[in-house]
C-alpha cells in the first residue's frame, strides 16, 4: 500500500529525516514512536502528501505522490487519505455536526448524504447526543473524537493520525484507540499513528522507531 525509498528532508542544510525503506501494507496498524523531534510529523506529513521530500519517492497503491500536481494531490488526499493533526483545532462557530462535515471532499457526497454520514459519524465516536453543540461546550477527549470523526468523513483508506491522544488521559486515550482499532477492523483501512505512549505503541502490528530522523528499530508489537 505505501512505500518508501531514499526518502530525505531537509531544512536549509540540516537532514531531519533519512529514510531508506519503508513499506506499510493494506490494513495494517503500524506505530510510530520516537523523542520530540525525531522526525514524527515530518515523517507522517510526507506519506501523506501534506508536505513533499526534498528526495526519495513515497508510493501509495503504486502512485508516486510526489510527482503530483498540487491539482491532483489535493483529489488523491480527498479520496484516499484522512488525518488527525497534532494540533487539531475545531472551527469554533460550527456545530459538532457541521466540523465534521466541512472536511468532507466536495464532489463526493450530496449534502443530504453528507448530513447523514457527519451524524452517523457522530454517533460512531459516541457524540450523537451532541451533533448542535459547539465546541466550547465540548471536553479535550470529546473534541479529540471529533477530530477522528471528522478524518473519516471521506472513508480514507489511509488513517494517518499525529498524537491523537496527546491531550488525554490514559482511561479516554486507551478508548480513542480501541474506536480506531474498531473503525479499522470494520473498513479494512491502514491506521498509523504517531505517539510518545508505550502503551498504545503496544496495540499496533507494529512499532516504528525514529531517532534522529532515521529508522532505529522495527519490531512486531
Ligand atoms: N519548517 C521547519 N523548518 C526547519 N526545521 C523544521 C521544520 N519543521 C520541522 N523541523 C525540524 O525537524 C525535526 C523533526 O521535527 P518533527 O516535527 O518531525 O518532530 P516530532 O518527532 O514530530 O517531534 P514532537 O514529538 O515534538 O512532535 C526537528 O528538529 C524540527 O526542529
Ligand atoms: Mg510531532
Amino acid at each position: 500500500m505505501i512505500r518508501v525509498a531514499n526518502l530525505q528532508k531537509s531544512y536549509k542544510k540540516q537532514t531531519v529525516l533519512n529514510i531508506s525503506e519503508l513499506q506499510i501494507n493494506e490494513a495494517e496498524f503500524v506505530a510510530i514512536v520516537g523523542a520530540s523531534g525525531s522526525g514524527k510529523s515530518t515523517l507522517l506529513n510526507l506519506l501523506s502528501g501534506l508536505d513533499k521530500p526534498t528526495s526519495g519517492e513515497i508510493l501509495i497503491s503504486g502512485q508516486n505522490i510526489s510527482k503530483l500536481n498540487d491539482y491532483k494531490l489535493s483529489k488523491f488526499r480527498g479520496q484516499k487519505i484522512g488525518f488527525v493533526f497534532q494540533f487539531f483545532y475545531l472551527q469554533p462557530f460550527l456545530t459538532v455536526r457541521q466540523n465534521i462535515e466541512a472536511a468532507s471532499f466536495p464532489r463526493r457526497l450530496s449534502s443530504v448524504e453528507r448530513l447523514k454520514r457527519a451524524e452517523a459519524l457522530a454517533r460512531v465516536v459516541g457524540l450523537g447526543e451532541k451533533t448542535n453543540d459547539f465546541p466550547h461546550q465540548l471536553s479535550g477527549g470529546q473534541i479529540q473524537r471529533v477530530a477522528i470523526a471528522r478524518s473519516l468523513i471521506n472513508s480514507p483508506e489511509i488513517l494517518f493520525a499525529d498524537e491523537p491522544t496527546g491531550n488525554l488521559d490514559s482511561e479516554n486515550s486507551s478508548q480513542v484507540i480501541g474506536l480506531l482499532q474498531a473503525i479499522q477492523k470494520e473498513t479494512g483501512m491502514t491506521l498509523i499513528i504517531v505517539t510518545h505512549d508505550e502503551r498504545i505503541a503496544a496495540r499496533a502490528d507494529r512499532i516504528i522507531r525514529l531517532e534522529d530522523g532515521k529508522i532505529m528499530e522495527e519490531n512486531n508489537a
